[in-house]
């Protein structure tokens, strides 16, 4: 679907956001082979300059007359209806998008990948767009799938203690701002979340179905079988926001089908391309959101046996939301399609 090149002109959509200040560094980082980059977001930001690979880019509007000729690639992370508005057009003209999104995520004939997982999917990107997985369920596949290879996955219940950051920039700032003002004796402002998140948390992310459930719960579920193609993997998911600027971590209660020790667990997850155990109770080791911030892989510690079930273990992972449950995914999915 995509020429080979020396280079590649990349746009990034919504590129002053969190995910994509994150893209930039990146994209740096690994020196991916850019000819150009076009940075756009919404007119508040249009002319900032930003820096990636040593040169300055100048943000522009994004408008429905903005041009996208000689455009390689598309990396959208900016607002749902952005990715609605603008994944499609792009995608039928010949650009690949990468959308961060959950707009496309569960179409059957949109890839949601995860390259260390299924990067074989991406041969079949029919309508020009892969979306990126939410960035709670990232982690989680990344954790599982190394045990459904070993022994088979049952069933799974997982709670999540996710970032502020996850919301995006604009949630960094009110946490930081409630936490300046309690701290100076204020009354606090809450605009981005329905209660205030300083020295609280809220077991509601997204907006809740008519049975209760929180749509991000049902994401996670839908996602994680969709991309281990475990499509009657029986999977729970409680959602919690929590006071921290950035990482997700979540707690996770695994059925195995056959058994698998926590030393042999631990043995599989460390062979997993992308995940470090990080695991050693005598030392008072495990993965906590700043150890995991700034760092692109997965962590996992606390693996422990759960002796209320048969073949029942215990996991602890820990990741940041923006570079492997965001960005970082993004780009490595270009990698795969350029194979830098
Ligand atoms: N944050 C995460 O951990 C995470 C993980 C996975 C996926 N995602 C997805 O990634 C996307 C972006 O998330 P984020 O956390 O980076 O959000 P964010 O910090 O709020 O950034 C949103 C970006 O979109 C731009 N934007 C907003 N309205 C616009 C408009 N009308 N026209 C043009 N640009 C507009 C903003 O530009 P201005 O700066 O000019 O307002 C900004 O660059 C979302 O779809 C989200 O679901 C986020």
């Amino acid at each position: 679907m995509l020429k080979k090149k020396p280079s590649y002109v990349m746009a990034i959509l919504g590129a002053t956001g969190a995910v994509g200040k994150e893209t930039l560094e990146i994209l740096e980082e690994r020196k991916f082979p850019l000819a150009s980059l076009r940075l756009f977001a919404s007119k508040r930001s249009a002319g900032e300059l930003m820096t990636c690979q040593g040169k300055e880019w100048k943000v522009e509007e994004l408008t429905p007359e903005s041009s996208f000729a000689g455009v390689d690639f598309a990396l959208i992370s900016a607002t749902d209806a952005i990715s609605r508005e603008y994944g499609q057009r792009l995608g039928a003209d010949g650009i690949v998008v990468i959308d961060d999104s959950g707009v496309f995520r569960m179409e059957s004939d949109v890839p949601l990948v995860v390259p260390e997982i299924n990067a074989h999917a991406l041969s079949t990107v029919r309508r020009g767009i892969v979306s990126i997985p939410n960035c709670t369920t990232t982690p989680l596949v990344m954790a599982l799938k190394p045990l459904q290879d070993a022994v088979g996955v049952k069933r799974v219940v997982v709670t999540t203690f996710q970032s502020v950051s996850g919301t995006g920039a604009a949630a960094m700032d009110e946490l930081i701002s409630q936490t300046k003002d309690l701290m100076a004796f204020r009354d606090v402002k809450t605009e981005v979340y329905p209660y205030q998140i300083a020295f609280n948390l809220l077991p509601h992310i997204g907006s809740f179905t008519d049975g209760g459930d929180c749509s991000e719960e049902i994401k996670i579920a839908k996602e994680a079988r969709k991309i281990l193609e475990t499509p009657s993997l029986r999977i729970t998911a409680t959602t919690v926001r929590v006071p921290v600027l950035r990482c997700h971590s979540e707690a996770i209660n695994v059925e195995l089908e056959r058994p698998l020790n926590a030393n042999e667990a631990r043995a599989a997850l460390a062979a997993m391309p992308g995940v470090i155990v990080y695991d050693d109770p005598s030392r008072k080791l495990y993965p906590m959101p700043l150890d995991a911030t700034g760092k692109d892989e997965v962590y996992v510690g606390r693996i422990r046996e759960d002796e209320s079930i048969t073949n029942g273990l215990n996991l602890w992972v820990v990741s940041d939301n923006l570079r492997k449950g965001a960005a970082l995914n993004a780009v490595q999915i270009a990698e795969c399609l350029v194979n830098v």
